[in-house]
Order: structure tokens, then C-alpha cells, then sequence
């Protein structure tokens, strides 16, 4: 169904912001029909691309033409009224109106008296919602759910206005494997009806199993667009940061130390719920120099394991926390900080960043900020110490004195690590951490987790992505469901095998 015609004309197009150019006399086309998958370094300029082709970024330099026709467009809805669309890599919904009033948000429906039909728009909303294989309630408030299912709701906001150009910038990063699964269906229910898909990802499996073509871009230039049968993934890796990424192996046996955190029938309860207990008599023991893996599907529970260690789960889960030894009870982060915690959330723009802050504050506000403003330590150590992080992780930031909220999402996630580790934890919390991470900086951050392990800290760590898990971890907990469903060391984990203890509902409900 591909096209030789170009539906996109990307021409010349070059954006410049204060200290950065983002884009740099980027040409390409992309061909109607198509899917292309967009491919770069954190900071490359990929989103910045896709918010010029979607109308969120309306000034730039060159030409964009859309079946010939010179686009210029001055917000989204004039992209959206030639069928473009674009789902966000940092996602974009009114956390306070429901996931029906988010996909109509600007295109509500109303009856003769101008009355909102919020029964049809429930209606509609459901079944776009279910043609995602999504089972949320189009009732309910959109900022109660999850990432994975506030991304399947952007999807059905884009499907809802019947875009035949649907951006997507990187979908796949809050998802688990079986939603990833789903999308990857609807995915091919989309080009099937010939909708043409731009698609950004970090992941190189998932390019090749999706795109017909694949431009990369770096530093703001194009670098090369390749059909995906003439090239490989190394090549593109290559293309992308100029030189080989080594594949990350620990080879040399970390030596983990004495248990440093010991939990015991951690219970979180969920009031109102069917299943009554987000979490359920969890036990385990993380010991120093340890990195302990917590694997699952969207909604068994990591995310709020996570919280309850860190007295971030609102409400107070029963059971037994115990950090060297000593019984811990912690009613808030701001303890559990002091204790010698510390936690990278998977939700950055909710729960990490300080939006009206720089990048330097960013990175010592949980280490330094108090020390500075009481006069102990000067603004000029500070910013050598936030220096020293910025380098370490790799972050790409025009300086420190920048808006993080201008920062790249891999670059913005790489400034929260950095400032977690100045805190100088005993156990270390990532919650999914390089979710949007590129290639490279991945490496390096895997190696920054291994080196700080045979410090002796301890780690725990979740993620979507199994592969990652198996590379970083000494041992890991699967869970399902709320409850431990398998507990397998690094010499017997395997994908299968987590997998199955993942999806071992039947069993969990039977010990209910
Ligand atoms: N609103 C803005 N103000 C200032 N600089 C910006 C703004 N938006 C983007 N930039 C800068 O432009 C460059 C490209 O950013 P962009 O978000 O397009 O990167 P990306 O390729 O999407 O990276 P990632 O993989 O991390 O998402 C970065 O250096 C970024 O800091
Ligand atoms: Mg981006």
C-alpha cells in the first residue's frame, strides 16, 4: 500500500532555541502509507520534528508540505484538521477530567442546546477504547490512571478524529509486554485502513519489526533515511552516536554484602477495589552491593512497591520494613530520604521535576538546595557539583542555568538519576529507569548502576523491558497481580520463566 509519492515534504526545516539548535536543515520525505521510524540520541531533535509536523511548534525555518500543499501551521488543531495527529512522549493529559472528556477535549459533543451529550461521548469513547483492547472506564479521571493506560487514551484521542497521520513518539516506553503486543495490533489495524505512522523509539527490535523505513537524525542534522532491508541495527546504532556501542556484560561476580533492607508481608490495601490489596504479603531481602529486580505486568504492583518503601503510598501499608536492622515506618518521602532512600520515579513530569526550576537546581535540590539557602554552601559549589553530574550522566543541556522542561525526555530523566545519587542513598529505588533512554546513555547507565552496587549500595530496579532486568540484575522477584509469583537468581532467570510466574493469575487467585 506504499506510496511513491511523497505525502510529507520536509524541507529545509531548521529550529533554532536560545543556546540550542534543535533542528538543523533537516530534508526528508515521507511516503504515503508508510510506516517510518525516526531514530537519534536523546536530545537529536526527534520530537522537536514531530511537534513542527503536528502544529504544537508553530515558528520555524523551511518548508513542510503535506500532499503538495505548504503547511503552515499555527497550533494542532490546524494540523488535526488535515488529518495529523501526534501522541506525546510526555503525556498530555487534563489529569482532572475523565478519559472520555480528554479524547473529545476541544471537540466535545453537544446536543441543540449547546448541552455536552456526555452519555454519547461515554459511549464512544468506550468503544475506541475497547477497540484498544483498553478496559478502562471512560468514567474514569484520567489522572487516577496509570502511564500505560494514559497513552492507550492519547491513541484513542488521535484515533477519535480520524487522523491518516498519526505521530507517535515512543509509544512503547511506559508499556508492558502484552500491551506492547496490543499496540503492535492495532498498529497493523491502523495501516491497514492506509494510515501513514511516524514512529520514534528508542527501541531498535521494535523498528525493525515495524518500519518500511528509517531516518536518523543527529545533533539536529539528518543523518541518512534507509529502507529498513538495506540496513541493520547496528548500522543505525552506528549512524546514530558516530561510533560502536559495546554490548553491556558483568562478567566479574558482584559480592553482595549483608542485608541491608528486609521486608516482610508488606500488604498495601485497595479500598473499593475487587481485588482488595495492590499489594499482597510481599516478603524479600535486598543486601548491600545487591541489585534486585522487580518484574511484572502493568498493575502487579512495582510501581507501588516501590512507593511503600519509600512512604510515598499515601495510604500506610501493614506488614514490616526493617533498614539495617532497624523497623522503619515512613508516612512520608521527606523521611525515608533522611533514612538513606531514595527514589527515580517512572512518571517524571508528574512525580520528578521541578518544572519551574533549571537543570542545576533540578540535580541538587534533594542534596544541597537546604544547605545552600541557609548559607553553608555557596551557589558557586553548588553549580560545580551539579556540574560534575551533568558530565557523569551524559546530560545534554545547553547549561545549568537552562529550563528542565526544555531538556529532551531521556535527557530529563538523566538529570533525576543524577540527583537521587548525590544523595549518597543506602538503597537505591529506579522505577523503570531509562524508560526513553537512548541506546548509548542506557550502556552507561548500567554500568553507573554496577558500579555504584559494588560500592555497596543497594539496588532496586523494575522495568518494562525483561532484557534490561537480565543484563543489571543479581535477583529477581516477579510479581503478579499484587503478590510474589516467582523469585528466580541470575543464573536461573530466564524470559520464559518470568514470564510465567508474570501471568500466573489463575494460581494467584486460587491461594486468594
Ligand atoms: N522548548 C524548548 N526550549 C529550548 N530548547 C529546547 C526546547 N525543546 C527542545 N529543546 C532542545 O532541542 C534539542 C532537541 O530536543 P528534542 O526534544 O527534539 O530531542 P529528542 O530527539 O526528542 O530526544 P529524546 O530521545 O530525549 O526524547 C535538545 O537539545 C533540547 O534541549
Ligand atoms: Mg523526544
Amino acid at each position: 500500500m506504499i506510496d511513491s509519492t511523497p505525502l510529507i515534504a520536509i524541507d529545509h526545516v531548521t529550529k533554532r532555541y536560545p543556546g540550542v539548535v534543535a533542528l538543523d536543515d533537516v530534508s526528508f520525505d515521507i511516503l504515503s502509507g508508510e510506516l517510518h521510524a525516526i531514530c537519534g540520541e536523546n536530545g537529536a531533535g526527534k520530537s522537536t520534528l514531530m511537534k513542527i509536523l503536528s502544529g504544537v511548534v508553530a515558528e520555524h525555518e523551511g518548508e513542510i508540505r503535506i500532499r503538495g500543499q505548504r503547511a503552515s501551521f499555527r497550533g494542532t488543531r490546524d494540523a488535526e484538521a488535515v488529518g495529523v495527529a501526534i501522541i506525546h512522549q510526555e503525556l498530555n493529559l487534563v489529569e482532572d477530567l475523565s478519559v472520555a472528556a480528554n479524547i473529545f477535549l476541544g471537540r466535545e459533543l453537544r446536543g441543540p442546546l449547546g448541552l455536552l451529550k456526555d452519555r454519547e461521548m461515554e459511549t464512544r469513547a468506550g468503544d475506541l477504547l475497547r477497540s484498544l483492547e483498553c478496559e478502562v472506564r471512560p468514567d474514569a479521571r484520567a489522572g487516577s490512571l496509570r502511564v500505560g493506560d494514559q497513552q492507550l487514551v492519547e491513541i484513542a484521542k488521535a484515533l477519535s478524529i480520524e487522523a491518516d497521520i498519526l505521530i507517535m513518539d515512543e509509544p512503547t516506553s511506559a508499556l508492558t509486554e502484552t500491551e506492547v503486543a496490543r499496540l503492535y495490533r492495532v498498529i497493523t489495524r491502523l495501516r491497514e485502513r492506509g494510515v501513514t505512522i511516524l514512529y520514534i523509539s528508542h527501541k531498535m527490535d521494535e523498528i525493525f519489526r515495524l518500519a518500511d523505513r528509517i531516518t536518523v537524525l543527529r545533533d539536529g542534522r539528518w543523518v541518512r533515511t534507509l529502507g529498513k532491508d538495506q540496513t541493520t541495527a547496528r548500522e543505525v546504532t552506528h549512524l546514530m552516536v558516530g561510533r560502536e556501542i559495546e554490548q553491556t556484560h558483568f562478567d566479574e561476580p558482584r559480592r553482595p554484602g549483608e542485608v541491608v533492607l528486609a521486608v516482610e508481608k508488606l500488604s498495601l490495601a485497595w479500598p473499593g477495589h475487587a481485588r482488595a490489596w495492590r499489594l499482597h504479603e510481599v516478603s524479600f531481602e535486598l543486601r548491600r552491593g545487591e541489585v534486585l529486580g522487580i518484574a511484572g505486568l502493568m498493575g502487579a504492583g512495582r510501581t507501588e512497591l516501590l512507593e511503600c518503601l519509600f512512604g510515598a503510598s499515601g495510604l500506610l501499608p501493614t506488614g514490616s520494613i526493617r533498614l539495617d536492622g532497624r523497623r522503619v515506618r515512613f508516612e512520608h518521602p521527606r523521611e525515608a530520604l533522611q533514612a538513606g532512600l531514595a527514589l527515580v520515579t517512572e512518571d517524571r513530569k508528574r512525580l520528578g521535576l521541578f518544572a519551574q526550576m533549571d537543570v542545576g537546581e533540578n540535580v541538587t535540590v534533594c542534596s544541597l538546595g537546604k544547605a545552600a539557602t541557609c548559607g553553608l554552601i555557596g551557589r558557586g559549589r553548588e553549580d560545580a557539583i551539579a556540574a560534575g553530574s551533568v558530565k557523569r550522566l551524559g546530560v545534554k543541556t545547553a547549561g545549568l542555568r537552562t529550563a528542565i522542561t526544555s531538556l529532551s525526555g531521556g535527557n530529563q530523566q538523566k538529570t533525576i538519576i543524577g540527583r537521587w545519587l548525590l544523595t549518597e542513598p543506602k538503597v537505591l529505588l529506579l522505577d523503570d529507569p531509562t524508560r526513553g533512554v537512548d541506546v548509548g546513555a542506557k550502556a552507561e547507565l548500567y554500568r553507573l548502576i554496577d558500579q555504584l552496587c559494588r560500592q555497596q549500595l543497594g539496588v532496586i530496579v523494575t522495568s518494562s523491558e525483561l532484557p534490561e532486568l537480565l543484563t543489571l540484575c543479581d535477583r529477581i522477584l516477579v510479581l503478579c497481580e499484587g503478590r510474589v509469583t516467582g523469585e528466580f537468581d541470575r543464573s536461573q532467570a530466564t524470559e520464559q520463566k518470568i514470564m510465567e510466574a508474570a501471568t500466573m493469575r489463575e494460581v494467584a487467585n486460587a491461594i486468594a
